[in-house]
């Protein structure tokens, strides 16, 4: 089992990756920073949004799988993409970052060897990082780990991680805030998960690749970004059958030489591409809004729909126009093809604008409502009932100072500023660039008005 003191060994400050973090991006360096919205404003035009922020992280962390250089295409430009690239350096990777905002390529070269140790001060900081454990462990059958940090709505167990990582053969243990992994020999297992985790099916997934055998992961997630990775560990040469179905069934490839480094382009996001809908659902307009597949959207599509919103796809274009008040809807957060968790502070942004009363009923995670008090400062009137919000709309809101408290809640706020009466500040405008490149500069093509102060 690796010591704890490798781990301490490599430990990262904060202040030290943000430094590393703005070297390499330094317009995404938004601590202390805050978005100005001033409202209200009809929104006009196109708005292309970029790979998603739930793929690409993931396939960061599959390259670690095999030495070699991969070139990942479609990268946004977000602080989680550069905490990724910091964690993967300090494993012993060299990682070079996009430089264009919309369409940039991402390059990772592995090493020979890597170093399977995941330190504290990066993990801690996203909680796509634990997506690091499946593909260590099957290069190098030992892993050390932090917890990782993420998001804070409420507790975010990595249980299912573990046992379904027992059924292939790994032993765990937790101390001190870091889990010690560690497996003679991967051995392909079946796998039936609880909940449909998109965190757990990953970190399976890239360690049943290289099990000996095959693994049936039961329940597994569906949502796109599960699929794009089985579509880049397919291009690497595993073998994974029921991509997109509840059930993935991997056949190990036994020696490391049958995965290769790939060439990939990254899912289009469609939570960014959410935002824009329900942000034309506020602020009315009429936009299009490309680099997404239309069927990743279908539900909400339906959805917007049939709160009176002209909706219409064609390619990887969606067309929405808004003329007047939606009439509003009750929504129901589920694993995909459901209305994602990830929509909930969005959806409820919308609800505070729409004609009726409207709810949102969380059904992933217990404590997503921690914007709702700064929309109430914006004269929302919202209820929380257990796990149901219940809102009922206003004709309009007015401008207030809120706080982004995550990077979904963070959008949401901004968007309702589009609605509101004069000028709305939204601060900790980081937590928005952990998920969103150019946000303001994006809404402003649209014919907004936001900056950052
Ligand atoms: C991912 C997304 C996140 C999204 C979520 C659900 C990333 C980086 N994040 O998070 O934006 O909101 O999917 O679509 O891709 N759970 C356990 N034990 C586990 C794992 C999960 O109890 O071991 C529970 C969670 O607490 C939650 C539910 O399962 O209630 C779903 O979590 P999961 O799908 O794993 O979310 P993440 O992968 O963390």
């Amino acid at each position: 089992m690796p010591q704890m003191t490798r781990a301490a060994g490599v430990m990262v400050a904060d202040s030290q990756v943000m430094s590393l973090l703005a070297a390499d991006v330094p317009e995404l360096d938004l601590a202390g920073h805050s978005f100005v919205v001033r409202g209200p404003s009809p929104l006009e035009g196109a708005v292309e949004v970029s790979g998603a922020k739930n793929s690409v992280l993931k396939l960061m962390a599959a390259t670690l799988l095999a030495e070699g250089a991969y070139r990942i295409a479609n990268v946004p430009r977000i602080t989680d993409v550069g905490l990724m690239a910091e964690l993967l350096r300090a494993i012993g990777c060299k990682v070079t970052l996009p430089s264009r905002s919309v369409g940039g390529s991402l390059i990772v070269e592995v090493p020979a060897e890597i170093e399977p140790v995941a330190p504290s001060g990066i993990v801690d900081q996203f909680r796509a990082s634990i997506e690091v454990l499946g593909p260590m462990l099957a290069r190098c059958g030992e892993a050390v780990v932090a917890l990782p940090g993420g998001d804070d709505f409420g507790p975010r167990p990595i249980d299912m991680h573990l046992q379904g990582l027992a059924k292939l053969g790994v032993e765990a243990e937790t101390v001190d805030g870091y889990v010690h992994a560690r497996v003679q020999e991967l051995t392909g297992g079946t796998i039936r998960l609880d909940f449909p985790s998109v965190g757990a099916t990953e970190n399976l997934l890239m360690a049943a690749v290289r099990a000996r055998g095959t693994t049936v992961i039961d329940n597994a997630a569906r949502e796109p970004e599960v699929a794009d990775l089985c579509e880049f560990l397919n291009k690497m040469g595993a073998q994974i059958s029921g991509s997109g179905s509840g059930t993935l069934t991997i056949n190990g490839v036994d020696h490391a030489e049958a995965l290769q480094p790939v060439d990939h382009s990254v899912v289009g996001d469609r939570i960014v591409a959410a935002t824009y809908l329900a942000a034309v659902g506020i602020a009315t307009g009429e936009i299009v809004v490309t680099g997404v597949d239309r069927d990743h959207m279908a539900v909400l599509c339906g959805k917007l729909g049939d709160m009176g919103m002209e909706i219409s796809a064609d390619g990887d274009s969606i067309r929405a126009c808004v003329s007047g008040r939606l009439s509003s809807a009750k929504f129901s957060t589920l694993p995909y093809p459901g209305v994602a968790t990830d929509l909930k502070p969005l959806l409820v942004a919308l609800l505070a604008t729409a004609d009726g009363v409207g709810s949102v009923t969380e059904n992933l995670f217990a404590e997503r409502f921690r914007y709702v008090d700064d929309l109430r400062l914006m004269g929302a009137d919202i209820r929380i009932d257990s796990h149901h919000v219940v809102i009922e709309g206003k004709e309009r809101l007015s401008a207030a100072k809120v706080k982004a408290p995550d990077i979904r809640a963070g959008a949401a706020l901004v968007i309702a500023g589009l609605g509101a009466e004069g000028e709305t500040v939204v601060s900790d405008a980081h937590h928005i660039a952990r998920g969103y490149d150019d946000l303001a500069a994006k809404l402003n093509s649209l014919g907004a008005d936001v900056s950052r102060s």
